[in-house]
C-alpha cells in the first residue's frame, strides 16, 4: 500500500490559536468522538466489503475492463459525446478538466442538459467517427432520455438503421429502467453502472470511463483514492483526516458558518466545486428525524478573479462562511515572466521580474491572510503538481467528510427525497402538457 499524500492540508486558520474566539480546538474536536461510533462501524463494513460501495470504489473497481473499452474507443473514434446528468456527469468531467487532459485523437464532450440551444450543436456532430455513451444509474432520467431519444434518428440515419449499436454504450443499473429496455431493443452493448449513487460514484465506470478515454491517469488516481480511503479508516478522531475535518465543518456552522465557500486558485480545478457542490448539497440538505431543515450551503469563488468581486463581501460581510482555497504551489514556477521593464511606474515595479505563477501565489497568500486577520475560518488544500494521485485522494476525502458531518447531523447522505419529488412532478407536467392544444 503506497500512502504517500500528495495532498497537503493546512487547517491552522481554523483553530482558535490562530484565529482566537473564532476559532475551534482539538479539545471540541475529540470531544465529538463519541458522536462517530456507529458511523465507524460503518465504515469498516463499507471498506471491507465485497461489493461496490462509493468508499471501497478504488478496489472493486474492474479498471482493466475500462480501460480496454477505452483503448478501442479511443483507437476507433474521434470525439465521444456523453449524455447525463448530476453524478452521472459532473464526475467525468471534473477529472478530464482538473487533470487537464484532452486527448486529440478523441474529444470528450459532456451534455448535462436539456437546453435546446445548447443541444442544437448535435445537428453538427458527424455520427460515423462519434461514441456515445449514455449514462444513467436509474435508467429513467426525463433529460438524459430525451437527449438519447431526439438524437437517435439522426445517428440512424447517418449509420443506417441498426448500426447505432456499434456507437453508442450505454451505463445504467436499473434492469426495470427505460434505458435498459431500449439497450435490449437497439442491441446496444451496456455495462453495469455501480450500486452507488450518482454523486459518489466518479470512482466508477461513470467518471473513469470518460477520463480514461481522455488520457487521463486513472491507476494512479485509484492509487491515491486507496491510499486516503485506508487513512479514513483510522478510528482516532485526529489522525482520519474526514473525521477531523467534518467535525471542524460541524462545529464552525455551530458558531453561525453554514455556508461552505470553495475557492480555487487554478482554473483547472473550477470544476471540482462544481462536483463537491452537488455532493454537498444533494447529501447535506435533508429534513432530520426531529423534522428540522439542515444543510449547509455550497458557494463557489474563483482564485483571483473574485478578489474583484465576492472578496470584499467574504471579508467584511456576515461571518457565516467556512472557506476552502483549493490551490497547486507548483503554479508558482509556471507562467512567463513579467520583463524587468518600466520599473519607474510604481504599480509596475513589484510585478517586474515575476512569474504569472508567482503571482498568483502571493494574491492567493493576501486573501489567507487578509480572512486571517479578520478572524474569518479558512482551510487550504494543496494538491501537489495538480496531479491523478493527489486528486484521488482529494475525492475519497471530501466524499468521507460530507459523510461524517451527516453522521452528525442525523441524516442520511445517499438518498435524495426533494430530488425525486421534482423528478416525478416534471413528468406529471409534460403529461398535462400533452393534453393541452397548442392549435390556434
Ligand atoms: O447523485 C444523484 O443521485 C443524482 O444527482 C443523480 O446522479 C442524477 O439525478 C441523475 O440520475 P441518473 O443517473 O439516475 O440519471
Amino acid at each position: 500500500m503506497n500512502d504517500i499524500s500528495r495532498l497537503t492540508i493546512d487547517n491552522s486558520n481554523l483553530l482558535n490559536d490562530v484565529i482566537g474566539e473564532s476559532g475551534i480546538s482539538n479539545d471540541e474536536i475529540e470531544a465529538l468522538s463519541p458522536r462517530l461510533d456507529n458511523l465507524r462501524a460503518k465504515i469498516d463494513d463499507w471498506y471491507s466489503r465485497s461489493t461496490p460501495h462509493f468508499l471501497n470504489l478504488p478496489r472493486t473497481t474492474d479498471l482493466e475492463e475500462i480501460k480496454r473499452r477505452g483503448q478501442e474507443f479511443a483507437r476507433s473514434f474521434k470525439n465521444t459525446v456523453i449524455f447525463g446528468i448530476g453524478g452521472s456527469s459532473l464526475g467525468g468531467e471534473m477529472l478530464i478538466r482538473t487533470l487537464g487532459h484532452h486527448n486529440p485523437r478523441n474529444k470528450v464532450k459532456f451534455y448535462d442538459n436539456v437546453d435546446p440551444s445548447t443541444l442544437h450543436e448535435l445537428k453538427e456532430v458527424d455520427w460515423r467517427e462519434t461514441l456515445l455513451l449514455v449514462i444513467s444509474k436509474s435508467g429513467n432520467t426525463a433529460e438524459t432520455l430525451s437527449q438519447f431519444l431526439t438524437v437517435l434518428p439522426r445517428m440512424e440515419r447517418w449509420l443506417g438503421e441498426g448500426k447505432v449499436n456499434d456507437h453508442t454504450l450505454i451505463v445504467t443499473e436499473n434492469e426495470e429502467g427505460a434505458l435498459y429496455e431500449l439497450a435490449k431493443r437497439l442491441s446496444i452493448p451496456m455495462i453495469k453502472h455501480p450500486p452507488v449513487g450518482g454523486r459518489f460514484s466518479v470512482l466508477s465506470v461513470v467518471g473513469l470511463l470518460p477520463a480514461y478515454i481522455s488520457g487521463v491517469d486513472i491507476d494512479g488516481l485509484m492509487e491515491g483514492a486507496r491510499a486516503m480511503a485506508k487513512r479514513c479508516t483510522e478510528s482516532n478522531m485526529l489522525d482520519n483526516p474526514a473525521f477531523y475535518n467534518g467535525a471542524t465543518h460541524f462545529l464552525h456552522a455551530q458558531k453561525g458558518r453554514s455556508i461552505t465557500l470553495m475557492m480555487p486558485y487554478s482554473d483547472n480545478m473550477r470544476l471540482i466545486v462544481n462536483w463537491f457542490r452537488q455532493l454537498w448539497a444533494e447529501s447535506l440538505g435533508k429534513v432530520n428525524s426531529e423534522g428540522v431543515c439542515v444543510g449547509f450551503t455550497p458557494m463557489e469563488a474563483h482564485g483571483v478573479t473574485d478578489q474583484h468581486s465576492v472578496l470584499q463581501l467574504l471579508l467584511d460581510g456576515p461571518d457565516d462562511k467556512f472557506v476552502t482555497f483549493l490551490t497547486d504551489p507548483s503554479q508558482r514556477y509556471e507562467g512567463q515572466r513579467v520583463p524587468m521593464r518600466f520599473q519607474d511606474i510604481p504599480a509596475i515595479a513589484p510585478l517586474a521580474g515575476h512569474t504569472i505563477g508567482e503571482l498568483f501565489m502571493s494574491e492567493m497568500k493576501a486573501t489567507r491572510t487578509s480572512h486571517a486577520n479578520r478572524q474569518r475560518p479558512n482551510r487550504t488544500i494543496a494538491l501537489l503538481d495538480r496531479d491523478a494521485y493527489a486528486l484521488g485522494e482529494l475525492i475519497i476525502l471530501l466524499e468521507m467528510e460530507t459523510v461524517v458531518v451527516s453522521e452528525l447531523l442525523g441524516i442520511d447522505p445517499f438518498d435524495q427525497p426533494a430530488v425525486e419529488e421534482s423528478k416525478v412532478l416534471t413528468r406529471q407536467y409534460l403529461a398535462e402538457l400533452q393534453a393541452m392544444d397548442f392549435s390556434i
